[in-house]
C-alpha cells in the first residue's frame, strides 16, 4: 500500500555518481574521511563507471587530480590532463549507457587551491578566470564530456562557457550550473579527496554565505539561466532543502542537488560507530532531497542505492 500511494520515489536514473581520478597512482587510494570512496586510477575508474551504468545510474561526474599543480591550473585544459584522458576512456566504453559529465573548475588544478586565477594581491580575478573555465570546458567536451558543470561561482561563467562551446562545435553539450553554491563546511572531506583545500583564505568571496539573503540564491539561478544554463544545482543538499524547494518552484529546467562529502561522511561515521541505521538513513536523506524538489541528485552512494532500488 505504501508503494502504491507513494508521493516521492527515487529512481536509479535520477542519480549521478561523483568520481575522482588521480594522475600517477598505481592503485586506487582510499579517502580517509570518506569511507568507501577512492581516488581512482584510469583503470579502476572504468570499472566503477561500468558498475554504475549496470546499476542504472543516470550519470557520472568526473573530478581530476593532476600530479602537478600550478598557479593557472594548467591541467584543467591540457588535452593530456587526467580528466580529459579519463573522459576519453569512458566515452568510447560506456557511450550512452549513462551521461558523462565533468566538473569545470580550477581548484583541483591550482597550487593555491582557489577556484580562479589570482591577482598579484592574492585576490581571485573573476574575469581572467572565465577564459580558463571556457578553455577547460572545451577541452572536456572534446574529450567526450556530454554535460559541463561549472562549479567555481565566478560571475559570468555560464555565458563564457556557452560561447566557447558553441564556437567549438559543441552547441549540443548542455550546461548544468552549480548556481546556488554555499561556502560550506560540508565540503571538508571533498577537499581531501580532490586535494584542493585553499592554501590561504577561504571561498567566501565567491561562494554564498549560508546565512545570506535567500534572494541571492534565486538571483544566481536566474542569472545562470539568462546566460544559457540548461539545468541548475543547489549545493549542499540537506542543510539547504528550503533553497532547493524555492529554486524548484522558480524554474522550469531540471534542478539538481548535491549531497556533498560532509553529508556522506556524517552518515558513514555515525554508522561505523553503530549509532544509526546506515541504509535507512541514506534512503531517508535521499527521499528528503527528492521531496524538496530535486530532479537529479549527486550522491557518492549512487551505485549502491541504484542497486538497492532495483533489487
Ligand atoms: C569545486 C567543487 C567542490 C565540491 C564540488 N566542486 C569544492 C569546493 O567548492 O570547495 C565539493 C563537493 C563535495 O563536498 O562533495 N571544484
Amino acid at each position: 500500500m505504501r508503494r502504491l500511494v507513494a508521493g516521492t520515489r527515487l529512481h536509479p536514473a535520477d542519480l549521478i555518481l561523483p568520481v575522482f581520478v588521480k594522475e600517477g597512482i598505481a592503485d586506487p587510494q582510499p579517502v580517509a574521511s570518506m569511507p568507501g570512496v577512492v581516488q581512482h586510477t584510469r583503470d579502476s575508474l572504468r570499472k566503477a563507471v561500468h558498475e554504475a551504468a549496470e546499476a542504472g545510474v543516470g550519470g557520472v561526474i568526473l573530478f581530476g587530480i593532476p600530479l602537478h599543480k600550478d598557479a593557472r591550473g594548467s591541467g584543467a585544459d591540457d588535452p593530456r590532463g587526467i580528466v580529459q584522458l579519463a573522459l576519453a576512456d569512458l566515452a568510447s566504453e560506456v557511450g550512452d549507457a549513462l551521461v558523462l559529465m565533468s566538473d569545470t573548475c580550477l581548484d583541483e588544478y591550482t597550487d593555491h587551491g582557489h577556484c580562479g586565477l589570482l591577482t598579484d594581491a592574492g585576490e581571485v580575478d573573476n574575469d581572467a578566470t572565465l577564459e580558463r573555465y571556457a578553455s577547460a570546458a572545451v577541452a572536456q567536451a572534446r574529450a567526450g564530456s556530454r554535460m559541463i558543470a561549472p562549479s567555481g561561482m565566478m560571475d559570468g561563467q555560464v555565458a563564457a562557457i556557452r560561447r566557447a562551446l558553441d564556437a567549438d562545435g559543441f552547441a549540443d553539450v548542455p550546461i548544468l550550473a552549480y548556481s546556488a553554491k554555499y561556502a560550506s563546511a560540508f565540503y571538508g572531506p571533498f577537499r581531501d579527496a580532490a586535494e584542493c583545500a585553499p592554501q590561504f583564505g577561504d571561498r567566501s568571496a565567491y561562494q554564498q554565505d549560508p546565512g545570506g539573503p535567500v534572494g541571492e540564491a534565486l538571483r544566481e539561478v536566474r542569472l545562470d539561466l539568462a546566460e544559457g544554463a540548461d539545468a541548475v544545482m543547489v549545493k549542499p543538499a540537506l542543510p539547504y532543502l528550503d533553497i532547493l524547494r524555492q529554486v524548484r518552484d522558480l524554474v522550469e529546467v531540471p534542478v539538481a542537488a548535491y549531497q556533498v562529502s560532509g553529508e556522506y561522511a556524517m552518515i558513514e561515521a555515525a554508522a561505523a560507530n553503530g549509532w544509526i541505521d546506515r541504509e535507512r538513513m541514506i534512503m531517508e536523506s535521499l527521499v528528503g532531497i527528492r521531496r524538496a524538489g530535486a530532479d537529479m541528485i549527486l550522491t557518492y552512494w549512487a551505485t549502491e542505492v541504484a542497486r538497492r532500488l532495483r533489487a
